[in-house]
């Protein structure tokens, strides 16, 4: 792992205790739909084995689990083993058990055979990734073909309005907040990651170097957020 991705995995490790707590105050509780959607696109049905991917407290994880039922397989991947022992935390206190496998790896170098997955999912990762082609790679690699990937994030809006918006937001509402929790420059990163996160097309366009032959990119909150969605072809 070279530096800059430790000091991500470092950085992720520390806002653990906090994350999920500023996250649903930041959104007002809005990731959660955006969650649902992103579960919904993946076509995770019951009995498939499926992937989340930078995982974080486990919640896309925990949705998966639901859709796949007792006779599918979740497995939840980060390399914070902070993040990793929170998910575990939150998915024991569920009323019913999931089927879920946590585990601690890189998504830069995932820890599967070709070809193992029915669906995967990705929440707020791909912009936090220190090599996003290689990423998208790991992930067409361990799909199976017809297999679909649905990858949530923040982006950066087209329209002047609602940049203006999100960068007020950013300044005034979510880092005072994570200042609150002595977490100044952990979230003060948001806005410098979104400057140079790829637009929607540029992902479509990464995804098919990647090999995905459908890929489409939705916009959703205004363009403050996107899903692509990505299907290996059938061979
Ligand atoms: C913003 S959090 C998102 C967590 C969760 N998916 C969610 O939606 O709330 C990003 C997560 O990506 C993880 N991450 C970043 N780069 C990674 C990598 N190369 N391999 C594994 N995990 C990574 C971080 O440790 C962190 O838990």
């Amino acid at each position: 792992m070279n530096s800059s991705a430790s000091e991500i995995r470092d950085l992720f490790d520390r806002i653990a205790p906090v994350y999920d707590q500023l996250n649903n105050g930041l959104s007002l509780g809005m990731h959660r739909i955006w969650k649902r959607m992103t579960v919904k696109w993946s076509e995770a049905h019951p009995g498939d084995t499926c992937l989340d991917v930078c995982c974080g407290s486990g919640d896309l994880a925990q949705l998966l689990a639901r859709e796949v039922g007792r006779t599918g397989k979740v497995y939840g991947v980060d390399f914070s083993a902070a993040q990793l022992a929170i998910a575990q935390q939150r998915a024991k206190t569920q009323p019913f058990p999931l089927s879920i496998n946590w585990v601690e790896a890189d998504a830069l170098n995932l820890p599967f055979e070709d070809n193992y997955f029915n669906a995967a999912t990705m929440g707020y990762g791909l912009r936090n990734v220190t090599d996003i082609p290689q990423c998208l790679r790991e992930l067409y690699r361990v799909l199976k073909p017809g297999a679909k990937a649905a990858i949530l994030d923040f982006h950066r809006p087209t329209q002047e309005w609602v940049l203006a918006f999100q960068q007020w937001y950013l300044d005034t509402i979510v880092v005072p907040r994570a200042t609150a929790f002595g977490l100044t420059a952990e979230y003060a990163y948001i806005a410098p990651s979104l400057e140079r996160f790829p637009t929607g097309q540029q992902q479509v366009e990464l995804a098919r170097n990647a090999g995905f032959t459908s890929t489409v990119h939705y916009r959703i909150a205004a363009g403050m957020m996107g899903v692509l969605v990505l299907t290996k072809a059938l061979k």
